[in-house]
């Protein structure tokens, strides 16, 4: 996609990271530098950052999403996509609110099937937690 760059994050990364995540309420609200310690990716729209990811192995060729977000001001260009296409080859599992359409919609596009249901897997609000993974 032209004018996106997905790249390795960084601390210098992290301020922007915080205010896309307090932005983004339906994406866990974790504590960012602590994605240094994990798979950390960035994208960039003509320079800027819009959106991240973050990622951790669990077994050999076996991930777990931990979380994602794009700015809302920069949604539905592909960024999302572009992340989530990004993450390595293998078994990917990650959780998502069952409300989250937007999210649920990216996930099946990159070929994620429903796995199962984590019963009030969330709070604030209280709800199920649909477990979702890809093979590939
Ligand atoms: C989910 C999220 C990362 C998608 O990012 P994005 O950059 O908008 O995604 P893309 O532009 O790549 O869109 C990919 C697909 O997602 C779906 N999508 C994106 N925006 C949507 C919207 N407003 N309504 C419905 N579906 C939407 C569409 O299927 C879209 O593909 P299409 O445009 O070809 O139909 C973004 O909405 C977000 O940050 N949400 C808040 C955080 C969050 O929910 N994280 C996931 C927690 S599990």
């Amino acid at each position: 996609m032209e004018g996106v760059v997905i790249r390795v994050g960084g601390a210098d990364d992290l301020e922007r990271v915080e205010a896309i995540q307090k932005a983004s309420p339906e994406a866990s609200q974790w504590t960012v530098s602590d994605y240094l310690y994990y798979s950390f990716l960035v994208a960039e729209i003509d320079g800027a950052v819009a959106g991240f990811a973050v990622w951790r192995g669990v077994d050999v060729d076996e991930w777990e999403l931990l979380n994602i977000a794009v700015d809302p001001a920069f949604r539905g260009r592909g960024l999302g996509r572009a992340l989530v296409d990004a993450l390595p080859a293998g078994r990917v599992f990650l959780e998502v609110r069952e409300s989250n359409a937007e999210a649920r919609r990216l996930y099946e596009q990159c070929g994620f099937v429903a796995i199962g249901k984590r019963r009030r897997y969330y709070q604030h609000p209280a709800e199920d937690g649909i477990v979702l993974e890809r093979k590939r």
